[in-house]
C-alpha cells in the first residue's frame, strides 16, 4: 500500500469516527496522522453544521489543530468525565490489545482513555495484526537515569533504543520525558510485559493499551469496517 492509499483509508476512518461526536459531548481527541483527519472533519462540522462540543486533547499538537477550527478545548481536570475518545493506534490484535505511542503522546493518551466512557480507535488495515510487537513498543521514561533504565531493558532482552530526532537529539514528550522504543518483534505475553514495565523505576507509562478500546474503525478499501470489543 502506498502512502496516498494509506492516507485515503485513514481519512475514511477519521470521517466515520467524527459521526460519533454529538452536540454537548465532551470528546477526547487523540494524536497522530489518522486523528488529524478526524479533527479536520470535526472542524468542518463545527464550521459548516454548527456542531458544538468540548474537547480534551492528548497532545499540544492536537490542541493547536482543534483550536484553529474554533473547537473549545479544556483541561482534563476541568471535566468530570469524557463521553468518547477517538484516537489512533500503531497496532491492534484480535483481543483488542494494542500498541500506541508512535507519536510520543502515549502518556496523555492513556490518561484521557482511562477517563473515557467509550474509546474508539481509527486505523488503516495495515495496523490490524495477529500478534502485537513488530511495531517498536514506546515507553515513556523520565530523563534522570534514563541510561540505567535502558541497560535494565537490554538485560531483559527488550532491545531498547532512545528515540532521537533527525539531528540525533533525544525527543521530548509533552511532559518533557524521553521515549525508549523496545524492538521486541513479537509480544506473546503483553500483560506480563506491561506489569514488568510499569514496575521499573523511572518508567512513567508504556504504550501497551490492553483491552481498553471499545470499538476499532478500520479503514478498508471497501469502506470503513467496525470491530466491536465484546469483552468491554
Ligand atoms: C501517538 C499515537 C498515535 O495514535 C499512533 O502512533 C498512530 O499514529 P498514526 O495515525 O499517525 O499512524 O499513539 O502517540
Amino acid at each position: 500500500m502506498d502512502k496516498s492509499e494509506q492516507d485515503a483509508l485513514k481519512k475514511a476512518a477519521g470521517i466515520e469516527a467524527a459521526k460519533l461526536v454529538d452536540n454537548d459531548m465532551i470528546a477526547g481527541l487523540g494524536t497522530g496522522s489518522t486523528v488529524k483527519f478526524f479533527v479536520d472533519e470535526l472542524g468542518r462540522r463545527v464550521q459548516e453544521e454548527g456542531l458544538h462540543f468540548t474537547g480534551v486533547t492528548t497532545s499540544n499538537r492536537t490542541k493547536a489543530q482543534a483550536e484553529s477550527f474554533g473547537i473549545k478545548i479544556v483541561d482534563i481536570d476541568d471535566v468530570s468525565h469524557i463521553d468518547i475518545t477517538v484516537d489512533g493506534a500503531d497496532e491492534v490484535d484480535q483481543n483488542f490489545n494494542g500498541i500506541k505511542g508512535g507519536g510520543a503522546a502515549l502518556l496523555w493518551e492513556k490518561i484521557v482513555a482511562t477517563n473515557s466512557d467509550r474509546i474508539v480507535w481509527i486505523v488503516d488495515e495495515s495496523k490490524v495484526v495477529d500478534t502485537i510487537g513488530r511495531f517498536p513498543l514506546p515507553v515513556e521514561v523520565i530523563p534522570f537515569g534514563v541510561q540505567h533504565v535502558i541497560t535494565r531493558f537490554k538485560n531483559r532482552g527488550y532491545d531498547p533504543t532512545l528515540r532521537v530526532d533527525a539531528e540525533g537529539t533525544p525527543i521530548h514528550t509533552d511532559e518533557k520525558n524521553f521515549i525508549v522504543d523496545l524492538h521486541m518483534n513479537r509480544i506473546d505475553h503483553p500483560q506480563d510485559l506491561a506489569e514488568d514495565l510499569i514496575t521499573t523505576v523511572g518508567v512513567v507509562e508504556h504504550g501497551l493499551f490492553l483491552n481498553m478500546v471499545n470499538t476499532v474503525i478500520v479503514g478498508d478499501p471497501r469502506g470503513p469496517r467496525v470491530l466491536t470489543n465484546s469483552n468491554k
